[in-house]
């Protein structure tokens, strides 16, 4: 048998007779040459074969190769500087797996809509094989980096009693006799964890029904969220700027390749290191109001930003643009932030947390705070959201007994992943994507 290798590790087979395995992206053939070019989720590399070497019968096989046909070959790797990886195999045998007739992605353009119904097959083509490569690391990268920081996973529950962020957006499904909601974040369950492990983490699927079609929600979407007892707001800022930092330094080390075959221009990412720069809430306030700002966003179409309330796309936008690396805004008001936030001290309108927009427009990456450890603050919060208080009384136990100052944040992995990659809609950013208009495939 020939040894079967991975097109990515030809270069260290040179000379050798190996077998690849893999699909054929492109057939073509000159009189007695053809080519195939193979794809084998690992790179892609050219093969060539002559008449000479294979036969009148091989040679036909080959030019009969319908696109995305699998198929099995041999032949000898030979360096090769203009092809595609650096290496090109002259071929001795070739013998399709499974033939592909009526491939439906043809090599022109599609919309992306047609795209996303075919996603199970459009997987195999270049620009979501570099994005989800990209992905990969990333989530590799964020469990190195809270490892080697003793932080301990701590897996949180999908099905839940209980709403986190707000009741407008909870996929409610029947649980025997009660409800139950999916999950739309695990910080309830990080906060009673911290005080057993003192730094967790949990790293999950997310779930929220958002009723609005916008490129950067989606309804399902994977989020890492730390959690640190004894930790206030600017301990979980520094955690996100290095965190950001490190996962950023990572995918420019390791998915470089993927990156050009991106067209992402690595110089915006090279910047991206601590500190962030940080506003708070009321400097931001100040920036979005002078008139040159109140006049972009009406030019955009986008609603006026109002002072007091949240954030819009159009908003972040602006904040986000003078800086090469994401900047931090802190302070926001209590009433547009989540129930669980501590008011600061100093100014108890304003609650402890903070956004992290990234540059270039891509917007919110990383929502966080410092939380209530006070049990009464809590327990009053709770009921001024009109929460049901009997769902949370095992959230209020953390409070009861030993409370400490505590925080954490939640970074979503598909806005970060769609920032790094250059990649303007979401529903790019993950393998099979979920919004208000899909559920299929
Ligand atoms: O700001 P959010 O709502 O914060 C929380 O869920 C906190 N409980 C996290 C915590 O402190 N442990 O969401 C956090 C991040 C956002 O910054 C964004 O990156 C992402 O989750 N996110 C979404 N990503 C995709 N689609 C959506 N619908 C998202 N909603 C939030
Ligand atoms: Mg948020």
């Amino acid at each position: 048998m020939t040894q079967a290798v991975r097109i990515k590790d030809l270069g260290r087979h040179e000379g050798q007779v190996v077998a690849v395995r893999g699909w054929v992206t492109h057939v073509r053939s000159k009189g007695k040459i053809a080519f195939v070019v193979l794809r084998d989720g690992s790179g892609i590399v050219q093969t060539v074969a002559s008449l000479q070497d294979v036969g009148d019968e091989t040679l036909a096989r080959m030019d009969a190769a319908t696109q995305e046909s699998s198929a099995v070959v041999t032949g000898t790797v030979r360096a090769d500087r203009r092809a595609p990886g650096g290496y090109e195999l002259q071929l001795k045998s070739f013998e399709v797996t499974g033939d592909s007739p009526d491939y439906p992605i043809a090599p022109k353009e599609h919309g992306v809509e047609y795209l996303l119904d075919h996603r199970h097959l459009w997987l195999r083509h270049r620009g979501p094989w570099a994005i989800l490569r990209v992905r990969d690391e990333v989530e590799k990268a964020i469990r190195d980096f809270m490892y080697d920081r003793e932080f301990v996973l701590i897996d949180s529950p999908i099905l839940t009693p209980a709403a986190c962020e707000g009741t407008s957006t909870l996929f409610e499904t029947d649980y025997f006799d009660e409800k139950a909601y999916l999950s739309q974040s695990g910080q309830l369950y990080l906060e009673p964890a911290c005080m057993a492990f003192d730094k967790v983490y949990c790293f999950g699927p997310t779930f929220r029904a958002e009723k609005s079609k916008t490129r950067r929600h989606l309804t399902e979407f994977w989020m890492i969220e730390p959690e640190m007892a004894w930790a206030t707001l600017d301990d979980a800022m520094a955690l996100a700027e290095e965190m950001v930092s490190y996962i950023v330094a990572r995918v420019l080390d390791r998915r470089a390749e993927e990156l050009k075959v991106l067209e992402r221009d690595t110089s915006k990412l090279e910047s991206v290191v601590p500190p962030f720069p940080r506003l708070s809430y009321d400097e931001a306030a100040a920036i979005l109001t002078r008139p040159e700002n109140v006049k972009r966003a009406e030019e955009a179409g986008a609603p006026p930003f109002v002072p007091g309330s949240d954030l819009g796309a159009m908003d972040e936008t602006i904040l986000g643009e003078p800086f090469d690396r994401p900047v931090m805004i802190h302070r926001y008001p209590v009433e547009v932030k989540a129930f669980y936030m501590q008011p600061d001290p100093e100014r108890p309108d304003r609650a402890l947390c903070v956004d992290v927009i990234a540059p270039e427009g891509y917007g919110e990456i990383i929502g966080g705070s410092q939380r209530i450890h006070d049990p009464e603050l809590l327990q009053a919060r709770i009921a001024e959201h009109g929460l049901p208080e009997s769902a949370f009384r095992w959230y209020l136990d953390a409070r009861r007994y030993g409370t400490v100052p505590h925080a954490g944040f939640g970074m979503g992995i598909e806005r970060v992943v769609g920032w790094i990659t250059g990649t303007r809609h979401l529903r790019e950013t993950i393998p099979y994507p979920r919004t208000i208009q899909r559920l299929y495939p």
